[in-house]
C-alpha cells in the first residue's frame, strides 16, 4: 500500500537546524545522490543487514504491482555497508518526500574506514509500514524485481546499480549480490 511518511518525518528532529549532519545512505542513497552534500565517505553501521523487503509502489514499481527496494532489518554482528554524506538539515526536506513511502528517519552511529564514528541519520523502513513486503524465496523476489516497474524506472536498474556500487566500495552483501545474480539471468520482458 502506498503511504507518506512526510509529515511524520518533519516531527523527527534529532539535530540543531543550522548544523551539517551525516546521513547514510544503504540502498539508492548510495549510487543516487541527486541531493546536494558538502562531503560523502564510505562508512559502516552495526548490527543491521540490507534487505530488499521494502515495497515500492512510488517509484520502483506502482499501487498494483510493486517493486521491491532495501531496507534494514536487525541483525547482532552485523555490518552494513554504505555511504554517508555530511549534508545541510535543509536538504532532508527533498528527502522526507523521496522515501516517503514508508522510510522513517532513524538515529544511528555511523563508522568511518579511519576507525572515527559520528552520530547520523538512516531512513529505516520497519516491518510496521504499510508497504513492508517482508521475505520471500530468493528467486519470487528476483522475479518480482526483473519485471517491476514504476515512475523512477525498473525495479531491475535498483538492484543492479547497488549491487554494482557496493562492489565498487568493496563490501560483502551475500543477500545482494545473490540477488542481482538471478535479475540478471532473467530477460527483460
Ligand atoms: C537508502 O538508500 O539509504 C534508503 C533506501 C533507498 O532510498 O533506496
Amino acid at each position: 500500500m502506498m503511504i507518506d511518511t512526510t509529515h511524520i518525518n518533519r516531527e523527527r528532529v534529532f539535530f540543531e537546524e543550522d548544523q551539517t549532519i551525516w546521513l547514510f545512505g544503504y540502498g539508492s542513497l548510495i549510487w543516487k545522490a541527486e541531493f546536494p552534500f558538502h562531503e560523502r565517505r564510505p562508512a559502516y553501521i552495526e548490527g543491521w543487514a540490507r534487505r530488499f523487503w521494502q515495497g515500492s509502489h512510488d517509484h520502483r514499481g506502482t499501487p498494483d504491482a510493486p517493486g521491491r527496494v532495501a531496507t534494514l532489518v536487525e541483525s547482532p554482528g552485523t555490518t552494513c555497508q554504505g555511504m554517508a554524506y555530511r549534508i545541510d538539515v535543509a536538504t532532508l526536506g527533498p528527502l522526507d518526500v523521496r522515501e516517503k513511502n514508508g522510510y522513517l528517519r532513524e538515529q544511528t552511529v555511523l563508522h568511518f574506514a579511519d576507525g572515527s564514528h559520528a552520530e547520523g541519520l538512516i531512513y529505516l523502513a520497519t516491518s510496521d509500514n504499510a508497504a513492508f513486503l517482508g521475505d520471500a524465496p530468493l528467486d519470487d523476489m528476483a522475479r518480482q524485481i526483473a519485471f517491476a516497474h514504476g515512475p523512477s524506472g525498473p525495479n531491475r536498474d535498483y538492484l543492479l546499480h547497488l549491487a554494482e556500487a557496493l562492489d565498487a566500495l568493496g563490501a560483502e552483501d551475500r543477500h545482494v549480490f545473490s540477488l542481482a545474480q538471478r535479475v540478471a539471468k532473467l530477460g527483460i520482458e
